[in-house]
């Protein structure tokens, strides 16, 4: 019995009957009973020793702005990790201590805590009793547990075995602040049921922010949603040390030094949230800091294309640091999967970049106590506009005896769009050690190059330039180019399973958010002004000193620019 492997079980339509067992869980304190508290109790036993517990402490007393809650395990179960409190255990005693956000509880008021425990043993004995304050809760209802049996016996008997592939048979969660934002713009309606992807960019987006809910908030309307069957959330995990650190528009809020502050303030709080029982059966997708390891492969010295900020993180290790320490502490959750961010053929298909990343990934995934068995797979083209296919060439193509590498747009690359890149690199990735059955993510949500300008059949094959120029979809002025760009569209619709060896198209970036604002904005979230996003700048070594094709007048990365969802709606393809 055990209920993280219940998403397998529903995947291959498999029962799973639930007795739950309880005992008036709506009753107030007892008439004549002393006003203090109560405590509700319910654990749920995982099998293999395993278990969860949420606990609601209800005040039945007095209003109080701090709180501790105690308790003792009666069969030797100790608490391996807790939530929404300080938990800490000696011996059989645990106690549970209000965190800085929640220690004032009204009269009536109710708080929801929780832990992960673990117990020796075929039985996980309920505590009798609860104090809160020092005072016994006398409200206290009869504890409950929950037990979980299947009706044809257990076709997962391994507890963190995932499913292979998240998407499949799975509904998507619609986040609904992008949702309302997209169905306000004339004509929205048409994609804002579309599933994108929740950026969780700074310490505060955990908790929310005026923009945005909160993880749990998203992970409640998840469990809605889902209405009991798979659904898949997606969430980016971004905000290592020095951020971004090749460019500026979204340099994040933790220096380049504070690692620290990323594991305790960022990526354990995230941690204990998904591990939360109520989303035990949620499929949960993180996309683990996009840009930042592919940054250290091309953007060092002795490179042209080198930048100091990315030698200093090099150098400090901090990247390679917190991607193993995100991936532990997030691949500990059984129901969650994990995908490594390996940049855009734009970027990494050279023969240069191609294996030293699938190398460093692959380093990365075996840090910080991390092994490859936290990654699902690898996610290709995140809030990047490179093509998912280009129907008029092939890398193998030839003019007048000259290849298409040979041309200024491929310039030696070793790929002419997104899903041979993808479904290369998922090979590279399985030689460098990764498992035989990793998956690709391919982001589409903005990669669709339709509307009138969309070219209809190969170029002439006068020269190799016009070849390519006159037949590829991607418009682009170059292939570096990556903020905000002219002329894009809404690409492939998010699809479960579309291709081999990919899991999905997605749409990691929220169509309609800004990749950076074109000139200085004054903003908390430590992010900067790129010329790469102001349409007259000439470019850098990183876009062979082109334009930069990026729209006018854009705000913030991530802040909602209503001129550049009208263009992707435009130039959507397949149309809308
Ligand atoms: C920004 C984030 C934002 C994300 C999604 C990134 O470029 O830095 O703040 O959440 O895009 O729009």
């Amino acid at each position: 019995m055990r209920l993280n492997g219940q998403r397998r079980w529903a995947a291959a339509g498999v029962a799973v009957a639930t007795a739950v067992a309880t005992f008036g869980v709506a009753l107030s304190a007892p008439a004549g009973a002393a006003p203090g508290c109560r405590v509700d109790y319910k654990a749920n036993n995982w099998g293999g020793g395993g278990f969860g517990a949420a606990v609601k402490i209800t005040n039945l007393g007095d209003a109080v702005s701090n709180w501790t809650l105690k308790f003792s395990f009666p069969g030797g179960q100790r608490v391996t990790q807790g939530w929404s409190a300080t938990w800490t255990q000696s011996g059989a005693d645990v106690t549970a201590a209000n965190a800085s956000w929640n220690g004032s509880l009204g009269t009536g008021a109710s708080i929801d805590i929780g832990f992960n425990g673990s117990y020796t043993g075929s039985t996980n004995a309920d505590p009798t009793s609860f104090s809160l304050n020092g005072t016994v809760c006398t409200g206290l209802q009869p504890p409950t547990t929950t037990t979980t049996t299947t009706t044809s016996g257990d076709p997962n008997p391994d507890p963190g075995n995932r499913v292979d592939n998240p998407y499949v048979g799975a509904k998507q969660y619609v986040n609904p602040d992008w949702s309302a934002k997209a169905a306000a713009e004339p004509g929205g309606s048409r994609v804002a049921n579309q599933p994108t992807g929740v950026w969780i960019d700074r310490i505060a987006a955990i908790t929310g922010t005026a923009d945005s809910r909160g993880i749990v908030g998203h992970l409640d309307e998840a469990v809605r949603q889902a209405a009991g069957s798979p659904l898949v959330i997606q969430f980016v995990i971004y905000n290592l040390p020095g951020r971004d650190c090749s460019a500026l528009a979204s340099n994040g809020e933790l220096k380049a030094t504070e690692i620290d502050r990323y594991k305790t303030e960022y990526i354990d709080p995230i941690a204990a949230i998904l591990a939360r029982p109520a989303y035990k059966d949620l499929r949960i997708v993180t996309t683990v800091e996009i840009d930042s390891l592919p940054n250290l492969v091309t953007n060092v010295t002795p490179r042209p294309t080198a930048v100091p900020q990315c030698d200093v993180m090099k150098a400090n290790g901090n990247y390679v640091t917190g991607v193993g320490y995100a991936l532990a502490k997030l691949g500990a959750v059984p129901n969650v999967y994990n995908y490594l961010d390996i940049g855009h053929h734009g970027w990494i298909g050279w023969d240069d970049n191609f294996g030293p990343t699938a190398e460093l990934l692959f380093q990365a995934a075996n840090a910080s106590g991390s092994t490859k068995a936290n990654v699902q797979g690898f996610i290709a083209n995140t809030a990047n506009y490179g093509a998912l296919r280009e129907p008029n060439f092939t890398i193998d193509d030839t003019v007048n005896g000259t290849s298409v590498r040979q041309s200024k747009w491929v310039d030696w690359n070793r790929y002419v769009d997104e899903l041979s890149y993808a479904q290369a690199f998922r090979q590279r990735a399985v030689q460098a050690g990764f498992d035989a059955n990793v998956g690709m993510l391919i982001d589409t949500s903005r990669n669709g190059w339709g509307g009138a300008a969309r070219p209809t059949g190969p170029g002439p094959k006068t020269t190799v330039d016009a070849y390519v120029n006159g037949g590829k979809l991607d418009r682009r002025i170059h292939l570096g180019n990556w903020c905000n760009q002219s002329g894009a569209g809404l690409g492939e619709r998010p699809t479960a399973a579309p291709a081999s060896g990919v899991d999905a198209y997605v749409w990691m970036k929220p169509p309609g958010e800004s990749d950076g604002a074109s000139k200085e904005i004054p903003n908390n979230e430590g992010k900067g002004a790129d010329k790469m996003c102001d349409p007259a700048y000439t470019g850098n070594v990183r876009n062979g000193n082109n334009l930069s094709g990026a729209l006018a007048d854009a705000p913030l990365s991530g802040k909602w620019f209503s001129a550049q969802f009208q263009e992707l709606m435009r130039n959507a393809y397949p149309a809308l």
